[in-house]
């Protein structure tokens, strides 16, 4: 498919010379030879692609392919680790988010993530929330309030909620927990959101409920997924990329990965050979 270039924004790099990155406008970040290393561990060998605006990328492959640590690139989740290096370039908002003068705080506002296990704070609903505003300076009452309501009704949970915001958000179910989570993301208006196995702890009801959610999302952010489980990937992503030993070894139509496969590993993996 033909896609129209819409903006080739100026942006400088480390040496303070003009660089252009020409990106299409469906892409909401684009991966070059990319390559993450836990010391000498190469964990993400090669991978280029481009992950595409308001649709859902899902990352299947194997225990230890690489997938939370791909995910925990786009945001660079993975500095905390150390020993860390990367190389290659992920562009977003045509900039090299690897470059060592990212602003990290920015960076994890416009790409926000939800871990595998629900991680609400020890605290209010309403301070859960408000907690991403307040540090980036945000202190009149009524605006944290609207971005509370705004983020809690954005990830379905206001109704559940609006009576008792100033209940500790760790009572709630482990579902409605994982809600918290994105509405905390999603109080910090990112881009994108990445969800680590965001059903993986959580029973058949709240999975549906997320993952209708995760669709919804789509129509205003851009989602990726890292999954174990083949038949959400099918269920809920656009896009499919199947990962093996760090290698991406196939990125397609999520229709296509699973119906028609281009390589055999592929194949193999998506009907239950291996993994
Ligand atoms: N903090 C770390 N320090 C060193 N090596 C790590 C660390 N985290 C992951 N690894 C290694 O990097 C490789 C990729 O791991 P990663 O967790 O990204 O895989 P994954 O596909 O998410 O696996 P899973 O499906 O089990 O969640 C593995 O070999 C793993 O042992
Ligand atoms: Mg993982």
């Amino acid at each position: 498919m033909q896609v129209k270039t819409t903006h080739r924004n100026k942006v400088k790099n480390d040496a303070n010379q003009e660089k252009e990155y020409d990106i299409p406008s469906d892409v909401t970040a684009r991966v070059s030879d990319f390559n993450f290393y836990y010391g000498d561990l190469r964990a993400v060998k090669d991978v280029s692609l481009d992950i595409k605006k308001n649709k859902i990328t899902a990352l299947i492959g194997p225990s230890g392919c690489g997938k939370s640590t791909f995910l925990r690139s786009f945001n660079r989740m993975n500095d905390e680790i150390p020993g860390f290096k990367y190389e290659g370039e992920i562009i977003i908002d045509n900039r090299n988010i690897l470059d060592k003068k990212t602003d990290l705080i920015k960076l994890r506002s416009k790409i926000g993530m939800v871990f595998q296990k629900p991680t609400p704070f020890p605290q209010t609903i309403r301070k859960n929330i408000a907690y991403g505003s307040k540090i980036r300076g945000i202190r009149n009452k009524q605006q944290l309030n609207k971005i509370v309501e705004f983020s809690l009704k954005r990830a379905g949970l206001w109704g559940e909620v609006n009576d008792r915001l100033d209940d500790l958000a760790t009572q709630l179910s482990g579902g409605q927990q994982q809600r918290i989570c994105i509405a905390r993301t999603l109080s910090v208006w990112p881009e994108m959101i990445l969800f680590d196995e965001p059903c993986a702890s959580l029973d058949p009801i709240s999975t549906n409920v997320i993952e209708d959610l995760l669709v919804d999302l789509a129509k205003d952010y851009t989602v990726v997924i890292a999954t174990h489980s083949m038949h959400q990937a099918a269920r809920i992503s656009n896009m499919t990329a199947f990962m093996y030993m760090g290698e991406l070894i196939e990125y397609d139509n999520t229709k296509k990965i699973f119906e028609k496969p281009a390589q055999k590993l592929t194949e193999d993996y998506i009907t239950g050979r291996f993994g």
